[in-house]
C-alpha cells in the first residue's frame, strides 16, 4: 500500500526547496519531455520537473547527449512547460550552449524566456562560477551539475564514477563550495560515492539533489524512463524498476516519491 501524500505546498519555488533542506524532508526531482508526463508526474507532488538534455539518448536515440541543440531543448521545455501547474520546471543547458560567458546569458535568457524555465542547469564546477555569477546577477536562478558531467563524456573518459579518491572527492568539494559561493541555487550530483555525496550534502546551505550519489543527499533525480523501465540496454546501476509491482505509471511514480521520501531509495545497492 502506498503511504502517498503531497507534503509541499501548491507551487514549488526554489524557496520551498530550500525550506525542506531546512527541515530535513527528501526533495524529489525526475525528468519529463512532454506535456502527458509533465502532468501525470505534477500530479503526484513531484517538486521539481527536469528537461534534461538526456532526451537525446532517450527521445532521440544517440549514445551521447551531445547531439541536443538549443531548439531541441526549448521545444521539449515549451511542452513540459505547458503540462505543469506546481513543480518547479529546471531545464538543462545543452553542450556548447555555454561555451562564452556573453553565449550562456543569451542562451539561459531564451529557455527561460522561450522555454518558460525557472531555473537552468548547468555542467561543470570551477570553470561554471563566472556564469553563474552573471546568471545570478541578472535573476536567473541556476543550478550547477557536478560528479559525472555527460556532456563531457570524452574527457571523462566514459560514464564513470567520480571522486572516488580523495584527491578528486577534495576537488568536488571545493567546487560545490565554489559554485555555492558565485550564487548557484542548487547543486546536482551525478554518481560519487554516498560518503561523498553526503559530506557535500552536510558542507553547502543549498539543496543537493542526487542521481548515483547516495541517500545522504537533500534529494533525488531519476530519469523518468529509467524508473519505469523503459530504457532499453543497460540501465545505470543506479537506477531503480518502479514500475516492479506497481499498479500503474502514476502507482510507480508514488512508489518512488515515498521511497526517496522515507530514505529507503537509493539503498546501498543502488549507491557507490
Ligand atoms: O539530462 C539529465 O537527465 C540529467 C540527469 C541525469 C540528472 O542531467
Amino acid at each position: 500500500m502506498s503511504s502517498h501524500k503531497i507534503t509541499t505546498p501548491s507551487t514549488v519555488t526554489i524557496n520551498t526547496l530550500k525550506q525542506m533542506k531546512k527541515a530535513g524532508e527528501k526533495i524529489t526531482c525526475m525528468t519529463a519531455y512532454d506535456a502527458s508526463f509533465s502532468n501525470l508526474l505534477d500530479q503526484t507532488g513531484i517538486e521539481v520537473l527536469l528537461v534534461g538534455d538526456s532526451l537525446g539518448m532517450v527521445i532521440q536515440g544517440f549514445n551521447s547527449t551531445l547531439p541536443v541543440t538549443m531548439k531541441q531543448i526549448i521545444y521539449h521545455s515549451r511542452c513540459v512547460a505547458q503540462g505543469r501547474k506546481r513543480a518547479l520546471l529546471m531545464v538543462d543547458m545543452p553542450f556548447s550552449s555555454d561555451l562564452t560567458l556573453e553565449e550562456t546569458l543569451k542562451n539561459a535568457g531564451r529557455l527561460m524566456k522561450e522555454g518558460g524555465a525557472h531555473i537552468i542547469k548547468l555542467e561543470g564546477g570551477h570553470r561554471q562560477t563566472k556564469a553563474i555569477q552573471a546568471l545570478a546577477q541578472s535573476g536567473i536562478p541556476t543550478c550547477g551539475h557536478l560528479g559525472l558531467l555527460p556532456q563531457s563524456v570524452h574527457k571523462q573518459g566514459g560514464y564513470r564514477v567520480q571522486g572516488r579518491d580523495n584527491a578528486s572527492a577534495q576537488i568536488l568539494l571545493d567546487e560545490a563550495i565554489a559554485l555555492e559561493k558565485a550564487g548557484a541555487d542548487l547543486l546536482l550530483l551525478e554518481c560519487v560515492p554516498a560518503t561523498l555525496g553526503t559530506k557535500i550534502s552536510q558542507t553547502v546551505q543549498v539543496p543537493v539533489i542526487g542521481i548515483g550519489a547516495g541517500n545522504g543527499c537533500d534529494g533525488q533525480v531519476l530519469v523518468v524512463y529509467d524508473a519505469l523501465n523503459i530504457t532499453s540496454g543497460k540501465k545505470p546501476g543506479f537506477t531503480k524498476n518502479f514500475m516492479e509491482g506497481a499498479k500503474s505509471i502514476q502507482n510507480a511514480i508514488e512508489k518512488y516519491i515515498d521511497e526517496v521520501k522515507n530514505g529507503t531509495f537509493p539503498s546501498d545497492k543502488h549507491s557507490f
